[in-house]
Parts: C-alpha cells; structure tokens; sequence
C-alpha cells in the first residue's frame, strides 16, 4: 500500500502540492476544501493525468474529513492569501479560525501523522496548530525556510551566472520581514559569499528574498505565489515519506535553542518518517542571533493578540 499524503486546501497552493505529489505516484493523496465539487474537480482532472505521466497513485478530493483517516502527512494550506497592500499579519485572526477548526479534524482521523502548516502569518499559525491539536512539536512544523533560501539563491544564481545546484545557503528566522539569510554559511561550491559580492550588492539580493511573496502579489494582484511554495512543500514531504533525514530550514517549535523558549522559528532541522528528528544549532554570529531573537519576537507579538482574541 502507498503511503497517505492529506491536501486541506484546494486553492493555488493546496491544488498545486497535490499535482507535484501525484506526479511522482509516491503516494495516495487526499485534496480536501470546504468548497463543494473544488478539490472533486481537481483531483479528478489530474487522476485522468495519471496514464501520461506514469502515475499509478490515487487522488480523490473531498469536503469531509473520513477520507484523510490514517493519513503519514497533512499538509495544511487553507486560508486566504494576501492581496497587494497586505501583509502576511493581516490574515491572522482570519487564518487562525480556519486552521484550528481544520487540525482538530484531521488530528483526529490521522492522530500520528506528520503535520506541514502552510497557512499564512505561517509561525504563528504553526504555534497555534501546535495548541489545538495535542500533537508533539516534532509533528506540528510550518514550510517557510526552504522557500525563502530557494529566493534567495535564485537570486545569488543569477547574479554570479552560476547554477543553483552550486548555491548552498540557509534562510533562517521568521517568514516575514525578519527573515535571517546566514551570510556565514552562503557559499558558492565552497567559496564564501562574502569573496563573491560585495556587501552592499548582497544586501539588495537579501532584501529582495525578504520582498520575494510581495514582489510576486504586485504582479498577480489576485493571490500570492505558489509553483515555488508547493515545491518548498513536496520537498518536505518527500523527505518524510522516504525517511530522508534531509537537513532542511522549517518552521519548528523551540525549547531552548538559539536562546528561544516555546516559540515557532525558522531553523534548520532533520526530517524523517517521524517528523522532525533533530533541531540542528548552527554556529550564528551576534548579528544573525539578534536578528534570530528579534523574529522571534516578532511572531511572540502574532501570538499574544491571538490569546487575546
Ligand atoms: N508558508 C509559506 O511560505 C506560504 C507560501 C504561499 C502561500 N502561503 C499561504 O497559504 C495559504 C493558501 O494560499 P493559496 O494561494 O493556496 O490561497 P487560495 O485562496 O488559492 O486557496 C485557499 C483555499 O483554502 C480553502 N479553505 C478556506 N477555508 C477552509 C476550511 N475551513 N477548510 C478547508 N478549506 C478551506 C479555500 O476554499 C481555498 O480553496 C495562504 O494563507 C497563503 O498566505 C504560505
């Protein structure tokens, strides 16, 4: 039997993570929305994509939650997105509602399945599907670290007209405008960064990885990415489903580390079949952990006005 990949969400996002997962027939999947015939249409029209892509998986969408039971991974993606003018805060109280009423259903039916949040403001949206679900921390963590290194060495490939593939870096933090890129640890096959741009040219790069979702909401006007958020999603799945153990940046709870108690912050971590399976501590200078400390703050500022709401 192939393992159970659950979609809550059958928009940009949600629709688009399901395709990339279908694609590859390593697992059944599950597209769930609350809009009627939605995540049915969709999941139909790319089951039928199955015999010219060579994917023997199953796809089925649905408005209940029945069918997601026993799922190995949920990822959760609904919620609206930001339109130009916002930001990713303003969808909090909003977003908050949909994804406690969403995690208490699929905990239920999947109570030991890995949980990705998607959803936007993402860490506080992660911390408050840690608190409704019951679930370990090492089975509640959030997608935002790998798409903004991705930004951010798409734009380091560009600059130097060397591959991607050559670009190893690490976006740590909030996702948000307090995202931390780990200058020490950017490199181009080994030569530092810092060798390869000057300071001033690489702070512009940073701030435009820092800008990347509102630069791609100027353009579309109507939603917000996603061809390279499903991609930063289905990279996480995979290296849960297949037990990887690939070291990669998420959103995941701290106790302690980098001088964080009790918080969701962007870090690098080690995923497997059990989640998260190690929280790595990279060496930061006092720069990159104030900058740390201060996104922290910043998604501890998120939690409190959902206490109070
Ligand atoms: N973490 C990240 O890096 C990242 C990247 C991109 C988008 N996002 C966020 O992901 C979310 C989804 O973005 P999108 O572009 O797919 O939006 P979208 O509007 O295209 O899709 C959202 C879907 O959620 C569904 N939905 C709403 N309430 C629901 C509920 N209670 N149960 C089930 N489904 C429900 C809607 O019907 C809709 O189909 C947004 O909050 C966005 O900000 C996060």
């Amino acid at each position: 039997m192939k393992q159970k990949v659950t979609i809550v969400g059958a928009g940009n996002v949600g629709a688009t993570t399901a395709q990339r997962i279908f694609d590859k027939g390593q697992a059944d999947v599950v597209l769930v929305d609350i809009v009627d015939g939605l995540p049915q249409g969709k999941a139909l029209d790319m089951l039928e994509s199955g015999p010219i892509l060579g994917s023997d998986s199953s796809i089925i969408g649905t408005n209940s939650y029945e069918p997601t039971e026993n799922s190995d991974v949920v990822v959760i993606t609904s919620g609206i997105a930001r339109k130009p003018g916002m930001s990713r805060d303003d969808l909090l109280l909003t977003n908050m509602k949909i994804v406690t009423s969403v995690i208490k259903e699929t905990s239920k039916y999947s109570p030991d399945a890995v949980h990705v949040i998607v959803t936007n403001p993402l860490d506080a949206m992660a911390q408050q599907a840690l608190k409704v679900s019951g679930l370990k921390p090492s089975k509640v963590f959030g997608m935002a670290g790998i798409l903004d290194t991705a930004r951010y060495r798409t734009f380091i490939s560009q600059e130097l007209n060397v591959s991607v593939d050559s670009v190893s870096a690490y976006v740590l933090g909030g996702h948000g405008d307090t995202m931390v890129p780990v200058i020490g640890t950017t490199n181009v096959a080994g030569t530092p960064i810092t060798r390869l741009i000057d300071p001033v040219r690489l702070e512009e790069i940073v701030q435009r990885a820092r800008d990347g979702g509102a630069e791609i909401v100027n353009y579309l006007k109507t939603g917000s990415a996603f061809y390279a958020p499903s991609a930063s999603i289905t990279q996480m799945v995979e290296a849960i489903l297949l037990d990887k153990k690939e070291i990669l940046p998420c959103t995941a709870y701290l106790e302690g580390q980098y001088g964080i108690d009790g918080l969701y912050v962007g870090v690098p971590v080690k995923l497997g079949s059990n989640g998260i399976e190690e929280i790595i501590e990279l060496e930061l200078n006092s720069d990159e952990l104030s900058a740390l400390q201060k996104s922290a703050d910043a998604v501890r500022e998120l939690v409190e006005i959902m206490d109070k709401s």
